[in-house]
């Protein structure tokens, strides 16, 4: 069996109770191979010029964490530059929020090849590489340039956009072409494979071989869609904690005569937080038998707060809670709690759980992981509903949610009225179905899927 080594921007200790299921599903498979994770280790470094890094590692079990300091300029460039006001923005079809800075992309580039150096002397003959998320996409053709030749799998965690969209990048055609020096691509969903395909067939001149195969610049990279899922079993565990049942009895206790709707999500413009907060606003408006009733509870973690677009967004969402709760609050009763802290993994199944309705309702997400923990955590007897965007990576997969279009308010809050007020029958059997699927494609499928895939793929020496 070929040790794996995961490389990804952050780092968790797989053993740590706050690590969340893709941390620990990934430390299973690491932990069995006696594996390697080389990441960021999120610090910076006065000491340490443009380029330069400084590598820690430290033994976790079997597992040996490597992580790298950077200075304050290359993860200014590489993490809120290049990676969060570029990348992320225009994979989620915002390119009116990008920032197109030529530093960004240098900088970008000058941080994946110093991890590349890092990397490659920790590397054995016959390890399987697995690099994780837009922050390292060149890494593979970095380390080949150091004459790399092992396998080496790259998985997107968020969505490809269209091909006119992708190709209002600078240099899209440079960031094409790294895709190449990898084995095998993995993307979320069939949507994305198709955008993807599409963009490397008119940009990049690639030709479609079959079997999931694309030829350009000389190589060949299989790219198919591996949806990723949750540690269920995990999940359920948290569930039937003392923290989560205590959250759980709490709330239930607070809400008796009250129906709850919840919202988790970190703070970012792509999960649609203000187009929810509206729809919920016109469900009130529209359906005046939820005042003093539907109360949201809303949980915005705070992210990237260095980026300008996080906090443009942190105001408007001030500016809509406050209103909603001015406009119909009263004595006894606010329609909407807005939290914006970080919930502590452990409370938040009982939350779901509490939750009658469950929003989920991206502008555009990768997947969506609260929307497969929300359905986990429901009491299988009295489930409550999740409301998806059309949008999310995840209704792909969950048809038998109640689908909305986050950009459509009157629509949306018809379908919050249809979830609060659904009969039990149609609760049960959605969930019922909604709950198989999830199960089935777990995070140890998605895991699987992958590096059997990747096991199986031809080294890039080879294509
Ligand atoms: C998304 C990305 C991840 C990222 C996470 C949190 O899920 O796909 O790669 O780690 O957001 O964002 P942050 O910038 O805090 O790492």
């Amino acid at each position: 069996m070929s040790r794996l080594v995961v490389v990804s921007n952050r780092l968790a200790d797989p053993r740590k109770p706050a690590a969340g299921g893709l941390a620990v599903a990934l430390g299973d498979a690491l932990a069995r191979t006696g594996g390697l994770w080389f990441g960021s280790s999120g610090a910076t470094a006065a000491d340490l010029a443009p380029g330069e890094g400084r590598l820690r590692t430290r033994q976790a079990g079997k597992v040996l964490l490597a992580s790298v300091d950077l200075c304050a300029e290359d993860h200014a460039a590489y993490y809120q530059g290049y990676a969060n006001s570029v990348l992320w923005p225009v994979f989620h079809y915002r390119l009116d929020l990008a920032q197109f800075d030529p530093a960004y992309l240098v900088g970008y580039r000058r941080v994946n090849q110093m991890f590349a150096r890092k990397l490659l002397p920790l590397l054995r003959e016959s390890d399987l590489i697995w690099v994780h998320d837009y922050h390292l996409i060149p890494l593979a053709a970095e380390l080949r340039a150091l004459g790399c030749r092992q396998r080496i799998g790259f998985f997107l965690h968020i969505p490809v956009p269209p091909p006119l969209v992708m190709a209002a990048l600078p240099q899209h055609e440079w960031l094409m072409r790294s895709f190449f020096a990898y084995d095998l691509v993995g993307l979320q969903s069939e949507a994305d494979v198709d955008h993807f395909t599409r963009s490397m067939v008119t940009e990049a001149g690639a030709q479609e071989l079959g079997a999931q195969r694309l030829h350009a610049y000389g190589a060949t990279v299989r790219v198919a869609a591996f949806p990723i899922g949750i540690d269920v079993e995990e999940f359920q565990a948290l569930a039937a904690a003392p923290d989560a049942v205590h959250t759980f009895e709490a709330l239930r206790a607070e809400y008796s005569r009250r129906q709850l709707l919840l919202g988790i999500d970190r703070l970012d413009y792509s999960k649609g937080i203000p187009q929810r907060v509206r729809a919920f606003r016109q469900l009130l408006e529209r359906y005046p038998e939820n005042r003093n009733s539907a109360t949201l509870v809303m949980i915005a973690s705070p992210s990237r707060d260095d980026v300008h677009a996080y906090a443009d967004l942190r105001q408007e969402l001030e500016g809509l809670c406050g209103a909603i709760n001015g406009d119909y609050g009263t004595l006894d009763w606010m329609p909407l709690r807005y939290i914006h802290r970080t919930v502590a993994r452990r409370r938040v199944p009982g939350l779901c759980r509490a939750a009658r309705v469950g929003l989920v309702t991206p502008l555009r997400d990768g997947m969506n992981l609260v929307a497969k923990e929300y359905v986990v955590a429901q009491d299988e007897a009295d489930p409550g509903v999740l409301v998806l965007s059309r949008f999310a990576g995840a209704a792909e997969q969950l048809e038998e949610a109640l689908l909305v279009n986050p950009y459509d308010t009157q629509g949306m809050a018809g379908a919050i009225q249809a979830a609060l007020h659904m009969p039990l029958a149609e609760r049960q059997w959605r969930h019922q179905r909604l709950l198989e699927r999830i199960r089935r494609h777990d995070v140890h499928w998605w895991r699987q899927g992958f590096l059997q895939a990747l096991e199986e793929s031809s080294s890039a020496s080879a294509a």
